[in-house]
């Protein structure tokens, strides 16, 4: 097993451009070089050490990739459910812990490059709403990653089609996963130097933790943002549809507004529970821009933009902040969008506001019938539908 912390200066090189191939297994991590440049990406936190598995640690960690500890399935592979004994992850300090392996699928082409770039901004990047890297495995034909686990899973299966025995996300916790995402983008953006664009904000890539505490996961696609005098970084338009912003869509031209609008999709996907497109709806509701265009163009109709499984339960006022935030998120124009610094702090004015949850109606399950509300996984399983939109 190697320490991918001396990686670190391939970082800077390879985010700026195509990434070298890193030496693989190479342990310095003393090497000042490398601790320097992390810090330069994190001043003031660290992820420390990616570790090198081998792959028979990650056949063991998964008990042979059983399909019982099968999580789910994105565009770049499956991902498993393992665990990490201290006797195959030597530095991995304390008891056994659980973890998530995602599995390169063979076949991905653009997969092995997003490999590469997640284990090096994960390597340099450590924020409590980013998700950890704990390693990878690079051995012969094999790529994988190694992350902790997140025992909630995605938003996304806890936003739409939420199944009747399930609670619903309340208020209070819709707002609390919407600071949380603000709070790691904005680290991204303001806090790691130089900075980065996330490019992959979506429900599916906001992994939650056991009290709901959201992560950025899935970096495969982060770009170092513009430096110096320069706007913008110029780049092959990628992303997924509808969470891209027209703006970087028409032009190729990426800036951190661009996340700021992937971002303003997200908080509509919160207060509505619609995705952003789902052919299940009929025509006219197909789109949630489309549909949510008329009532956000008036206050006085921004409740019925609101996800009917609330039940009412919700502050009006806050609601109507939170859909003003939305709206200047979603600006066409990239200059008039709020920086995420702004944006922080207009959702934690929100959370300050909490619905009181006694007047949160029955759950639509009650306990008798479906046992307690917790959280049972289902593996998602969706081939090659990680991009769904890969523009030019
Ligand atoms: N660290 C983790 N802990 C727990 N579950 C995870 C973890 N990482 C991914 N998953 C789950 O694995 C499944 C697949 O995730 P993956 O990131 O590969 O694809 P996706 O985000 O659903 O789609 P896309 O490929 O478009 O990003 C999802 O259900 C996700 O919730
Ligand atoms: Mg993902």
């Amino acid at each position: 097993m190697g320490c991918f912390a001396c990686f670190a200066p391939a970082v800077r090189a390879g985010m700026s451009g195509d990434p070298k191939p890193p030496k693989l297994g190479h342990h310095c991590p003393e090497d000042s070089s490398g601790a320097d440049a992390r810090r330069k990406v994190a001043p003031d936190v660290g992820n420390g050490c990616a570790h090198s598995f081998t792959f028979k640690d990650l056949l063991v960690a998964t008990s042979y990739f059983n399909e019982a500890n099968f999580i789910g399935e994105g565009g770049f592979g499956k991902v498993y459910k393992g665990k990490i004994s201290k006797a195959n992850a030597q530095g991995v300090v304390g008891d056994a812990r659980m973890v998530a392996v995602k599995q390169l699928a063979r076949e991905s082409v653009q997969g092995s490059h997003e490999f590469l770039v997640e284990v090096l901004m994960l390597t340099v990047l450590s924020h409590p709403n980013l998700v950890s890297l704990f390693g990878f495995c690079a051995q012969g034909d094999e790529r994988l990653l190694v992350y902790e686990y997140m025992p909630f899973g995605s938003l996304e299966s806890h936003l739409f089609d939420v199944p009747l025995c399930k609670q619903p996300l309340d208020w209070n916790t819709r707002v609390k996963i919407a600071v949380g995402v603000a709070e790691g983008l904005s680290y991204l953006h303001n806090v790691a130097d130089p900075p980065i664009i996330y490019r992959d904000m979506k429900a599916a890539n906001i992994l939650l933790d056991k009290d709901f505490s959201p992560k950025l996961s899935d970096f495969g696609l982060a770009k170092v943002g513009p430096v110096g005098d320069r706007t913008h970084v110029s780049t092959r338009v990628m992303g997924t549809y509808g969470y891209c912003a027209p703006d970087y869509v028409l032009s190729g031209k990426l800036t951190m507004k661009s996340d700021i609008y992937s971002f303003g999709v997200l908080l509509l996907e919160l207060i509505t529970g619609r995705r952003i497109y789902d052919a299940s709806r009929p025509k006219p509701e197909q789109s949630l821009l489309s549909w949510a265009r008329p009532f956000m163009h008036d206050k006085r109709k921004f409740h019925r933009l609101v996800d009917p499984a609330l039940q009412g339960g919700y502050p009006p006022s806050a609601l109507n902040q939170l859909v003003v935030i939305s709206i200047m998120c979603l600006q066409d124009q990239s200059h008039v969008r709020p920086i995420i610094a702004d944006v922080v702090i207009g959702l934690k004015h929100i959370a300050n506001q909490p619905y009181a949850p006694e007047r949160l109606l029955e759950s639509l399950c009650s306990p008798s019938k479906c046992g307690s509300p917790q959280y049972v996984h289902t593996p998602s399983r969706r081939r090659g539908g990680r991009r769904v939109a890969q523009y030019s």
